[in-house]
């Protein structure tokens, strides 16, 4: 097949996207695919005179690892030397609807809340994962929680905290300020001291005009991938010091990811169910990964649903598909039969 990888784009997940990317082309590759791995924000920079030539010329080097930290995203939009200020870069449209299909390596709003998936929609450009709608319902934390209420599905009590609004008084200590529609929990802070809630809001609001303000749930932290409405093995995350932040995830060795999770076979059960349950209701397509924390009575709490998860060294559906006996190729092979469906 002729496949783009996109990724990068201009979230706070850029990074993670390129190296989710540079997996995912590579692995195409070495399974016979011509793979060409495209940045979103800038372009496809080389010359071609017919957009399908350039799935057979020599492609560059590919990039890696995330740091400890997020981008620059300010510095990154300064080094583009494109005469407009479009999130997408020069001749993505036109390359994207040259190939057989589009891997969309792309984390975080830019990338995973719908828009692209829409833009493609109107393009007929097929691409793997959720549809717009999905993805924009499963990038809103808020409206992932009202509808997962509605549905059974138990969520850490919270509410949606817009800026400017008067910060919400009723709240427990622990708790969570998050963005609402984040990812790799940039901005994410657990706010143990009440006189320190006001300086963390205001450090969240740095990131997104809206937050989520949530019950701190204390427990185990359990996560599962769902492929084509079924559940994947479960994994237990277990960081060695602090919680599942930026760094936690992707620099390798500082977290253990127990797959499958070491909890009993009807725990396992119920949360694979559960996780099924999430994706039907969020209404989401192909595949998804969703978030879970268990408190110590084992009441199981989704904290959300990821539509284009991580593919990186050390992301988590890569070790699901591993457990089932699946290689990386395997599975980027996988996630664009199952994404195809959308099609028929
Ligand atoms: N209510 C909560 N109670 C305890 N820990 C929490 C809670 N909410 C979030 N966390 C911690 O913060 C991390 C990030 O939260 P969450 O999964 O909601 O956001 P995210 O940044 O979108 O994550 P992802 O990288 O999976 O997209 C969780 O993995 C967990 O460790
Ligand atoms: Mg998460």
């Amino acid at each position: 097949m002729n496949i783009v990888v996109l990724c990068g784009g201009l979230s706070n997940e850029r990074d993670v996207s390129i190296s989710s990317g540079s997996g995912v082309a590579r692995a195409l590759r070495e399974r016979g695919h011509k793979a060409v791995l495209v940045d979103v924000f800038f372009g496809y920079q080389g010359q071609y005179s017919d957009p399908h030539e350039i799935f057979d010329m020599e492609q560059p080097a590919l990039g890696g690892a995330v740091g400890e930290r997020e981008p620059d995203l300010e510095a990154v939009r300064r080094s583009r030397s494109q005469d407009d200020d479009a999130l997408i870069g020069k001749n993505v449209i036109e390359i994207c609807r040259a190939a057989d299909f589009t891997f969309l390596a792309l984390h975080g709003e830019d990338g995973e809340n719908g828009r692209f998936q829409a833009l493609f929609d109107v393009y007929g450009i097929k691409y793997t994962g959720c549809g717009y709608l999905g993805s924009a319902i499963a990038m809103n934390k808020g409206l992932t929680k009202t509808l997962l209420r509605s549905g059974g599905v138990s969520v850490p009590d919270g509410i949606v905290l817009k800026k400017g609004c008067k910060p919400y008084e009723n709240v427990g200590f622990p708790c969570v300020v998050k963005p609402c529609s984040g990812g790799s929990s940039v901005g994410t802070y657990i706010v143990s001291e009440p006189d320190e809630y006001e300086k963390y809001l205001e450090l969240a609001f740095g990131y997104e005009d809206k937050l989520i303000v949530e019950r701190y749930v204390r427990g185990r932290e359990l996560t599962v991938g769902v492929m084509d409405g079924k559940a994947m093995p479960v994994i237990e995350i277990i960081p060695k010091t602090g919680f599942y932040d930026y760094k936690n995830k992707y620099q390798a060795g500082l977290t253990d990811e127990l797959c499958p999770a070491p909890i009993s076979a009807e725990d396992t059960e119920r949360v694979q169910r559960l996780a099924e349950r999430v994706n039907s209701l969020l209404m989401i397509e192909a595949y998804c990964r969703v978030d879970f924390l268990m408190d110590e009575r084992g009441e199981i709490f989704c904290l959300e649903a990821n539509t284009l998860p991580g593919m990186t060294p050390t992301s988590l559906i890569p070790q699901m598909a591993a457990a089932e006996g699946m290689s990386f190729g395997e599975l980027c092979e996988r996630i664009i039969e199952v994404s195809e469906e959308k099609y028929r």
